[in-house]
């Protein structure tokens, strides 16, 4: 098992095998409370809801379970609504906590949901896909989606512990595999070449928790030095200013994974850096490279983007593997960075 030890919040992220069956002791070393809600999905809750129950209860811990429907689309005020009142109706204290269980939406919902309730309970995530466990669980972002777009109702509220059980991710199909690929191209080609290497030649297959461990422990290092993302932890956004675009550009059609995945190429190009080492490495990790949409709706769907300040966005624009700078640009100038990221296709 290895540890990654997050100052914002001050709290550990465990990575290894077993560690489901091992939550309740784990969990008791975390927090006082000594009851819990659980809150998970229908999928997520079939599969592993008993594994974790069993043992919460073994370190006497009792644990009521919030279930709702799997999806992005029910990461909404509604569902949060529900979540807080099963909080309510189930007499949880401030000094008890929720433990979400699942992937980025219950970890979103579920954290955001425990920063609202009575002002702020504990909450601990055990991520259950590979994107939850190297980027969504650590760091404290929780919200959840309005009609208007995604994350626009949230909270910086850190977990007091994350737990990623390693037997959890092995397992998952692949589609749920490529997208946390996506995010670990990410942070090679933010701060780790080697962490490239792993990823372009497919050894991190065998090496997970080693390579789980590196995502998290490059996370943990902009959120201590920004936790409120105001500074560095905007590289984190690498590839997703045109990633955002491609998503609601194709309505969502791509998975968020996809979708960075050809911000990525996007950013290389637009930054003038030969993106054919990326495009190999996606292609290995069966992720795409090319936007099927044109450079008018990306534009567009880029100028609704909430990362927007004022009238200028931040890009993340890599110099080469394992190195990336920001570049605040005027929103003015945004076509023709994207004109840039779609190469050839927009010059034709
Ligand atoms: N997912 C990017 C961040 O946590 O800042």
């Amino acid at each position: 098992m290895r540890t990654v030890t997050v100052q914002s919040g001050n709290y550990r992220v465990l990575i290894g095998p077993g560690l489901l069956s091992q939550a309740g002791e784990r969990v008791a070393e975390a927090v006082r409370g000594r009851r819990c809600a659980v809150v998970t999905d229908d999928r997520v809750g079939a599969l592993y809801a008993r594994r974790l129950l069993a043992s919460l209860e073994a370190a006497g811990i009792r644990a009521d379970v919030f279930s709702f429907p799997n999806g992005e689309k029910n990461k909404t005020l509604s569902t949060f609504a529900r979540a807080v009142e099963f909080f309510a109706e189930r007499e949880l204290t401030r000094g008890d906590f929720a433990l979400a269980l699942g992937g980025g939406v219950v970890g979103d919902l579920a954290g955001f949901a425990a920063a609202a309730y009575m002002r702020g309970i504990d909450y601990i995530q055990a991520p259950t896909t590979l994107l939850a466990a190297v980027d969504s669980s650590v760091g404290g972002k929780t919200a959840v989606d309005l009609p208007m777009g995604k994350n626009l109702v949230g909270a910086f509220h850190q977990p007091k512990l994350v737990l990623c059980d390693t037997d959890v991710v092995a397992e998952l199909p692949q589609p749920l595999l490529r997208d946390g690929a996506a995010e670990m191209i990410k942070y090679g080609v933010l701060r780790d070449p080697q962490l490239f290497s792993a990823m372009a030649d497919g050894s991190w297959r065998e090496r997970l928790e080693e390579a789980i461990a590196r995502c998290v422990s490059i996370k943990r290092d902009y959120v201590d030095e920004d936790e409120f993302d105001n500074g560095a932890r905007q590289f984190l956004n690498f590839g997703h200013t045109f990633g955002h675009a491609v998503e609601k550009s194709t309505n969502f059609a791509l998975s968020h994974g996809q979708c960075v995945a050809i911000g990525m190429v996007m950013a290389f190009r637009a930054a003038g850096v030969p993106e054919g080492e990326l495009v190999k490495t996606l292609e290995k990790c069966g992720l795409p490279t090319a936007s099927p949409c044109g450079l008018d709706e990306l534009c567009a769907a880029a100028l609704l983007d909430k990362k927007r300040r004022g009238g200028a966005v931040t890009l993340v624009l890599p110099e080469k593997i394992g190195r990336c700078e920001l570049k605040r640009v005027p929103v003015g100038e945004l076509r023709e960075w994207f004109r840039r990221g779609m190469g050839e296709t927009a010059c034709r």
